[in-house]
């Protein structure tokens, strides 16, 4: 084992990276049969664990598996990860598959799930980012119909990400019957007369924790938020245009398809709706988070 090499889980064992391993006969590599989270940890304490272990169980339960494990076993296990990894800013991954079997698409009889999780220190988000804003291209979203599902086939979402990338942009926004959805690896806002709007919950939006994280702030601040519809035509005419994930929390865009948004700066909704976020974000890396939320 490296110094210093992170330490991943497999099946119930904690062991280093480079020896963590699963068979090439897993469903997930053969078919990408299961389900992921991707939990940020501040300070050592995961945000909202259990507001991601319900979504997992979710996930599992739309695809035809159960948690593997009790919910405060899994909880235990992340915990355990993080600290033998050292805590601190991290990002906690969490996959789970159907298992090992001989390649058949339909579901084997006796199969055990896989569950692997890994514990990475994050890159902060780079300071412009949040000042200046970052580019985002608009795509036609060619995935399934079952987005909700937090699934680890992401090849649209690769497509479309390197299809940004090669743009100088940083995000791709799904654009679906003439309506933006979300982004390839993040939930979409944007601002319409001073109030925003975010798609609501169905089969093209996966239910982002960071996104109702948001919404939960804007609730408890009066601030002008809210679930909507957003058409084609009003995304290319918003005020201002937000991403939401665990991983990058809340990045202003201001370019679209390579046009300014709205001032081409970062908007006045946004910096509010990003002071409230760090502030409760502040108060998990000092006090830590009660329990799994
Ligand atoms: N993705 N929509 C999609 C398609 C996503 O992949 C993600 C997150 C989100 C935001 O969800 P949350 O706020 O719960 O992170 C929305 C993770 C970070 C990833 O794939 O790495």
């Amino acid at each position: 084992m490296a110094e210093g090499e992170p330490l991943a889980y497999v099946n119930g064992t904690f062991l280093p990276l480079s020896e963590a391993k699963v068979s090439i006969l897993d469903r997930g590599f053969q078919f990408a049969d299961g389900v992921y989270e991707v939990i940020p940890v501040y300070a050592g304490s995961p945000f909202r664990l259990g507001a991601h272990i319900r979504r997992l169980a979710r996930s599992l339960g739309d695809i035809g598996m159960d948690l593997p494990m009790a919910t405060a076993a899994f909880a235990e296990a992340v915990y355990e990860l993080i600290k033998r990894n050292e805590g601190g800013d991290c990002q906690a991954y969490i996959q789970v598959t159907r298992g090992e079997a001989p390649r058949n698409h339909s579901f084997p009889e006796a199969v055990h799930p896989t569950v692997v999780m890994t514990c990475t220190p994050v890159t902060p988000v780079p300071g412009e980012w949040v000042r200046d804003g970052v580019a985002a291209i608009s795509v036609e979203d060619i995935r399934w119909a079952r987005c909700d599902i937090k699934a680890i086939s992401l090849l649209p979402n690769v497509m479309m990400r390197q299809k940004a990338a090669e743009q100088g942009a940083y995000e791709a926004i799904w654009m679906h019957e003439g309506r933006a959805v979300e982004g390839a690896a993040s939930n979409l806002f944007a601002v319409f007369d001073g109030e925003a709007r975010t798609p609501p919950d169905g089969p093209r939006v996966l239910p982002g924790i960071t996104r109702d994280v948001v919404l939960e702030l804007a609730a408890d601040e009066a601030l002008p938020v809210r679930t909507g519809e957003i058409t084609a035509d009003e995304l290319a005419a918003a005020e201002e245009v937000w991403v939401t994930s665990s991983t990058k929390e809340i990045l202003p865009v201001t370019r679209l398809d390579q046009q300014p948004v709205g001032s081409g700066r970062p908007g006045p909704l946004f910096r509010t709706v990003l002071d409230a976020y760090r502030a409760r974000i502040q108060a998990i890396r000092e006090h830590g988070e009660e329990g799994p939320s």
